[in-house]
């Protein structure tokens, strides 16, 4: 079950809590600029849940950390603004951020349940991050708190004597929500949260997560792949591609009306949503290379419906009369004055 019809009632009257403006983060290496993001906008509402989606390299995850402020060099923002309740993020000095972090913004990072300290037990690490972003609690309170947040993610609170090896896969990725949202922040930002974990078990943590959004009325951004899995849990979805986000729209419309024709590949290639295991395969040809765009529309050498246009001038992202976004020519006006 998605919210989307909760979920558009309230966008109607809520102001956006993020705001993604014109952003760029480009690595600069020896071979050149990666342009990893590139001219991504959009705007994300309290409650709302947003998956981001996309072939591997299309800079999803720069995307993410650039959020965070947490794009590490070469990468760097190169334009562009990142609001969190209208005030940019960008303006905070590194201090003012580390603090807004877990606080107001947070993240459960790719791949993060293999960065937990295996010499550390469970309930000292939770601790350590929250002092870390600056709460300050006594022993006593902080072991009730962390006993509150391993129960909110259906943990036994024995879990926090325990070492990171003595924990299944699902139950750290428990363990690093449960960390990301104790601090109960505006926004959620969930990198391939179940990739690692097997198809019962990512639909677990979907399930928990969807709880905790719920109950902390944030934001959540999940980036994924498993499209049935993502089209379940989210309200929205946007397509990534080579850096770009070239589609926007709600579930419906995009898993039932895909307009992107990567988009329509995308979901083309998920033979059953409701089989919900199914990842992206099967779209002809090579993401590009990011160094090396081709000109005009990055997907044109791949793309079914390519026009002369498409090679030579970048499609903008425009809005579609059902309010959905998309970046493709197809979807041009015609040119005032062209017809007698
Ligand atoms: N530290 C880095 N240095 C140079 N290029 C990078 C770095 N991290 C990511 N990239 C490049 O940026 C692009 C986007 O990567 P990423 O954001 O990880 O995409 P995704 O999460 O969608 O797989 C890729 O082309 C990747 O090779
Ligand atoms: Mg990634």
């Amino acid at each position: 079950m998605t919210t989307t019809d909760r979920s558009v009632q309230e966008q109607a009257q809520a102001t956006p809590v993020l705001q993604v403006k014109n952003l760029r983060v480009y690595y600069e290496t020896e071979a050149g600029q990666v342009k990893a993001v590139d001219d991504v906008s959009f705007e994300l509402q309290p409650n709302e849940r947003l998956a981001l989606v996309g072939e591997s390299g299309s800079g999803k995850t720069t995307l993410a950390l650039a959020i965070m402020r947490l794009h590490k060099p070469p990468g760097h923002i190169m334009g562009g603004d990142i609001l969190l309740d209208g005030r940019s993020l960008l303006d905070l000095t590194e201090e003012e951020m580390r603090m807004v972090r877990l606080a107001k913004v947070s993240l459960v990072a790719q791949a993060a349940m293999n960065a937990l300290n295996p010499v550390m037990r469970i309930g000292e690490q939770v601790i350590d991050g929250l002092i870390d972003h600056g709460e300050r609690r006594s022993k006593e309170e902080f072991r009730t708190l962390v006993t509150e947040l391993l129960e909110r993610v259906g943990l036994d609170p024995g879990v926090a004597r325990m070492f990171p090896h003595e924990l299944s896969g699902g139950m750290k990725q428990r363990v690093l929500i449960a960390t990301a949202t104790a601090l109960s922040p505006r926004v959620i930002i969930a990198d391939e949260p179940t990739t690692a974990l097997d198809v019962v078990v990512q639909r677990q943590v979907m399930i928990t997560l969807g709880r905790l959004q719920r109950e902390t009325g944030a934001a959540v951004i999940i980036v994924g792949h498993e499209m049935g899995l993502m089209g379940q849990f989210a309200d929205r979805i946007g397509v990534m591609y080579a850096g770009k986000l070239v589609e926007l729209g709600t579930v419906e419309q995009v898993v039932n009306n895909p307009r992107h024709p990567y988009s329509k590949l995308l979901i083309d290639s998920v033979p059953d949503l409701e089989e919900k295991r199914e990842k992206l395969t099967g779209i002809p040809g090579m993401p590009p290379a990011l160094i090396q765009l081709p000109t005009g529309c990055g997907f044109h050498p791949r793309c079914p419906s390519a026009m002369p246009i498409c090679s030579e001038i970048t499609p903008p992202f425009q809005r579609m009369p059902d309010g959905s976004l998309v970046a493709c020519h197809l979807y041009d006006e015609p040119k005032a004055g062209v017809e007698a």
